[in-house]
């Protein structure tokens, strides 16, 4: 299945961008993900965040990058943030890696976290962070080479209220 998902880097995010980054954010979101919203989940609320999102890759800010199938149809999304302190301009955040349910367990994940390891050294980022509350997150940082750093208990709340942990990874992208 990998092989029918193009991940491409959005720009300008039109309608219909900004319509199907929407599905996969209120998808994993009512599936339960831990990813910023409470439930409810709206088109409102996941329309505002792309917006923010895009105007912030107008900045130069970030990278959004898309998975689409053979249709077209987004069904995955992660970002590059590199907005960092001036003490950092060697560090980026991984960040909003979400899968729609109909589509996981295909390697989309896998290929967009290539893909966002990739956009992040060709832009002088040797090194990555992010975090996760997501067991199935964690076997596919790991799996990619991750470094797992801790547990944060009770960080954050899932949609539902209840309070969870975040796990810390990073990668180094410099050679050995
Ligand atoms: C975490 C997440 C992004 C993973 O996306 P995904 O597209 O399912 O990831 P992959 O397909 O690359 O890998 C998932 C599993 O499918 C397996 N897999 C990949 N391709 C496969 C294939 N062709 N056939 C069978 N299994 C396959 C992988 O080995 C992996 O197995 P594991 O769960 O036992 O470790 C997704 O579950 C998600 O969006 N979750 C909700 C949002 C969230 O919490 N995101 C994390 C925020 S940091």
């Amino acid at each position: 299945m990998q092989h029918e998902i193009d991940v491409r880097t959005l720009q300008k995010f039109d309608e219909q961008e900004l319509q199907g980054l929407s599905d996969v954010l209120i998808d994993c979101v009512e599936g339960g993900a831990s990813v910023s919203f409470m439930w409810p989940m709206t088109r409102s609320k996941a329309l505002a965040f792309w917006r923010d999102a895009a105007a912030s890759v107008a900045r130069g800010e970030r990278i959004v990058l898309a998975a689409c199938d053979s249709t077209g149809t987004i069904v995955g999304t992660a970002q590059v943030v590199f907005a960092q302190p001036e003490n950092q301009p060697h560090r980026a955040d991984i960040a909003k890696m979400l899968v729609h349910r109909r589509a996981r367990r295909l390697g989309v994940g896998a290929a967009l976290l290539a893909a966002a390891e990739r956009h992040a050294l060709s832009s002088g980022k040797t090194l990555l962070v992010l975090d996760t509350a997501s067991p199935d997150a964690e076997r596919l940082y790991a799996r990619q080479g991750w470094q797992l750093c801790g547990r944060i208990p009770d960080y954050a709340l899932m949609p539902d209220g209840a309070l969870c942990a975040t796990t810390v990874f990073y990668k180094s992208l410099r050679g050995p």
